[in-house]
């Protein structure tokens, strides 16, 4: 099946002003960005619309800001990053909507960039508050969707808004449909999920279908405690959400009847503290004492998923192992990128942390297909329609 959702190369956007919805929620570090990935995979948008004669006023999300403004979530040094990448200047909005972001947009001519600010400050985005959505399409004349990464969210900036104005799909979204939904249509099997990172309750919630489609399911990162706080093991100082422990109940539950195998690590590294210098160990098994948090994946366990990795047909990552930033933690999510990398099968990864833990140690190339898309990658494969695509014009 192709792609059937209107093309941005299809859009006239010669002398118009163009909203495009793009998904910069990078990683930084100390107000720098860390990996610039899902910035760059955006340039041929970008380009594209730039070489064609538009105005691009571009909207993104940046972490979790819970519907205000937090300065260390400011849009600004993605801004700067994306204006040298770009060669051409950005012009960085100083919120979201409102008087002054309409008068800059009302200023800009064919080629200009505009940023606004990120828009989870608004409590209208994760809501898709209809004002929030009409406000945005006040800025533009038509939408483009690249926010692939984003797609599986229904909120003003990646749904709403294609409600007020004609929506079309970037070239970004529209490759990473259309990759995916190859390795899903011709899957070989043994299909095997690695899920981590520290979205538990998200991750935890997509369980119960791959549970259904895949072979081997392996879990790592935060993930795991909320499993281990479920099965009655202590987890001491490591991140448990409440919410997960109760989907994590269920999933083991559905797991004891399914014909996938469910793994949890077997081994863990402990550390005192989330830090460079912590004091840090082995643990043989996987009870965290008091006073003590799980940070990484142990050996035993890296080397068992790396095995099951490398056995099978269709590999999907998604979220680290461990805090990977931090060497003392990182062996676990090390051992499970090499894995990959080499691994005979079909292999795709995808979400920001786990790209960059790939990009960190120079694996980047090696895979498949490396989506931009964490949960909105992870959805698709399990066969959901995700909204960002949805509200677009058909083809
Ligand atoms: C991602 O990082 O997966 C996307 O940017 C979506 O972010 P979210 O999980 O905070 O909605």
């Amino acid at each position: 099946m192709g792609f059937s959702k209107a093309s941005v190369r299809d859009a006239e956007v010669g002398g118009r002003r163009v909203l495009v919805r793009v998904d910069f929620n990078v990683p930084l570090d100390d107000g720098r960005v860390a990996d610039e990935t899902r910035i760059r995979a955006a340039l041929p948008t970008l380009e594209l619309l730039r070489e064609r004669g538009a105005a691009l006023v571009l909207v993104s999300h940046l972490g979790r800001p819970k519907g205000k403004p937090e300065p260390a979530l400011s849009m600004r040094p993605v801004g700067e990053r994306l204006s040298e990448l770009l060669g051409a200047e950005v012009q960085q909005a100083p919120a979201v909507i409102g008087g002054d972001v309409e008068t800059m947009a009302e200023g800009m001519g064919p080629g200009d960039v505009l940023l606004l600010e990120n828009v989870r400050f608004e409590p209208g985005e994760t809501e898709n508050d209809p004002k929030l959505a009409g406000a945005l399409a006040e800025l533009a004349d038509l939408y483009v969707n690249d926010a692939f990464g984003a797609a599986h969210r229904a909120h003003a900036s990646t749904e709403g808004v294609a409600r007020h104005l004609q929506g079309y799909a970037g070239l970004l979204l529209e490759r990473e449909v259309t990759e995916l939904t190859r390795v899903v249509e011709s899957l070989q099997r043994p299909l095997v999920v690695v899920l981590g990172g520290a979205k538990v309750t998200d991750k935890i919630g997509m369980i119960d279908r791959f549970l259904e489609i895949a072979d081997r399911i392996l879990i790592g990162g935060a993930v795991c405690f909320s499993f281990f706080r479920a099965q009655g093991v202590a987890t001491g100082d490591s991140l448990v959400e409440e919410a997960g422990v109760r989907l994590a109940a269920e999933a083991l539950e559905r797991a004891a009847s399914s014909a996938c195998e469910l793994r949890l690590p077997v081994d863990l590294v402990l550390g005192e503290r989330f830090d460079a210098g912590a004091e840090h160990r082995e643990s043989d098994g996987v009870e965290v004492p008091d006073g003590w948090i799980g940070l990484d994946i142990g050996p035993r366990t890296a080397a068992a998923y790396a095995e099951a990795i490398g056995a099978a047909g269709t590999v999907l990552w998604n979220g680290p192992m461990g805090v990977f930033e931090l060497e003392l933690f990182a062996a676990g999510t090390r051992a499970v990128a090499e894995a990959v990398a080499e691994a005979p099968g079909t292999t795709v990864v995808g979400g920001g942390d786990s790209v960059a833990a790939l990009q960190q140690f120079g694996l980047g190339e090696k895979v498949d297909w490396l989506s931009t898309g964490g949960g909105a990658s992870l959805e698709l494969l399990e066969g959901k329609k995700l909204p960002g695509v949805e509200a677009l014009l058909d083809a």
